[in-house]
């Protein structure tokens, strides 16, 4: 493999989905409406203020009155996210050890690192929602709370590491990007910074994919083989078809999301198949073409049956996952001790 001062080229239809992040970084942080003091106001006159804000396309903030199914959603969405973020660290921390050469190895490390992360950017916005952090923890361990259909997914060569990293990493953004204009400001404000960073992520698994599929034959063939296991948990990662998505059309309504989930896959596989032809690797679906008529690429939906199969625990390493997740939240309980033992100490100025 060549790895000094290779540099793959740049994915294409990525520094556009950068440019749109770009864009909505300072959006809605002005608000000309002031928030309605607390106990001033009767019920209609909130939920008046309310869709007001959210229908000027401004940020309604953890201060504001909101309605409960509201907060329910975003509480909802928003802990399925978070919980994504840091089982998704599972996956690719398989090959953390085994990466091929000590610059693969310090970028999957980055990389890894910066999920937990936006774990911790996600957590904290939930908790400005009133709902306190190891609740949610106990709700993902208990199976009461979801996390990405994709991450229950087994990564059993190097390749896989990239592919999952090009394609889960690139389907993320693509369903991310107008989340960082969501009606709700600390999940807009976490989307923002969240996204700049999936970007590199997606880019390190482009360019891994890239160095195997100039290799050897035995090498393009393992990044085929691995592209051929990640196209559909990438295209099922959307969510289930319109028609059958329960939350969709309130959450647009509330414009906490924006597009429908069909919508977003079909940005995702228009972006893909350029991509793939810069990897000079195949997307395995005999069905993509493009559609002059539509403007977009017609392709086959993925396996919604098995989507729900994997969403209900019956995945390929859903049990592994959650007994990982549990048994290290169980073992890094005396961090967190010394964590909150150091931060009173601090507080009554111990040094
Ligand atoms: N995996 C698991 N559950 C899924 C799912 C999936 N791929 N797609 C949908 N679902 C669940 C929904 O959560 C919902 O279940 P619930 O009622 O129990 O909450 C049900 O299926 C019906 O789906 P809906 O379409 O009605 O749900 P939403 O309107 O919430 O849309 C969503 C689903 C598109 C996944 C949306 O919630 C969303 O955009 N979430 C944020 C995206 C996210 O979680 N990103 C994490 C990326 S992980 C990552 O980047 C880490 C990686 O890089 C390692």
């Amino acid at each position: 493999m060549r790895h000094n001062g290779y540099s793959a080229p740049e994915p294409p239809g990525a520094a556009e989905l950068l440019a749109e992040v770009e864009a909505t970084a300072k959006d809605g942080l002005d608000r000309g409406r002031a928030p309605l003091g607390p106990g001033e106001h009767t019920e209609d006159e909130l939920l008046a203020h309310f869709e007001a804000v959210v229908a000027a396309d401004e940020k309604i903030e953890p201060r504001d009155w909101m309605p409960d199914a509201y907060r329910r959603s975003l509480v909802r969405q928003l802990s399925q996210h978070a919980h994504s973020e840091v089982v998704g660290m599972q996956p690719e921390g398989n090959w953390l050890t085994r990466a091929p050469s000590l610059k693969r190895k310090a970028i999957l490390l980055a990389k890894v690192q910066d999920e937990a992360g936006h774990g911790l950017y996600l957590y904290s916005a939930v908790e400005t929602l009133g709902v306190d952090r190891e609740s949610l923890f106990q709700a993902l361990h208990e199976g009461r709370q979801k996390y990405l259909s994709f991450i229950n997914y087994p990564t059993p060569t190097w390749a896989d590491a990239g592919a999952l990293a090009w394609l889960t990493d690139g389907a993320a953004i693509v369903n991310q990007v107008p989340l960082c204009r969501s009606s709700y400001g600390p999940y807009a404000r976490a989307m923002v910074r969240v996204c700049k960073e999936e970007s590199f992520h997606h880019r390190q698994g482009f360019d891994a994919l890239h160095v195997l599929s100039r290799g050897t034959k035995a090498q393009k063939r393992m990044a085929q083989d691995a592209v051929n296991r990640w196209w559909g948990p990438a295209l099922a990662m959307f969510g289930p078809p319109h028609e059958q998505s329960t939350h969709s059309e309130q959450s647009m309504r509330w414009r906490i999301k924006r597009y429908t989930n069909d919508e977003l896959r079909q940005r995702f596989v228009d972006i893909c198949v350029p991509q793939a032809e810069v990897l000079g690797l195949t997307l395995p679906d005999p069905a993509l073409a493009w559609n002059g008529e539509r403007g977009h690429y017609d392709f086959t939906p993925p396996d919604f049956d098995e989507l729900r199969r994997v969403v209900a625990g019956d995945g390929p390493c859903n049990r592994q996952r959650v007994g990982n997740r549990r048994r290290a939240h169980e073992e890094g309980a005396w961090v967190r001790e010394a964590a909150v033992a150091h931060a009173a100490k601090r507080r009554e100025g111990v040094r």
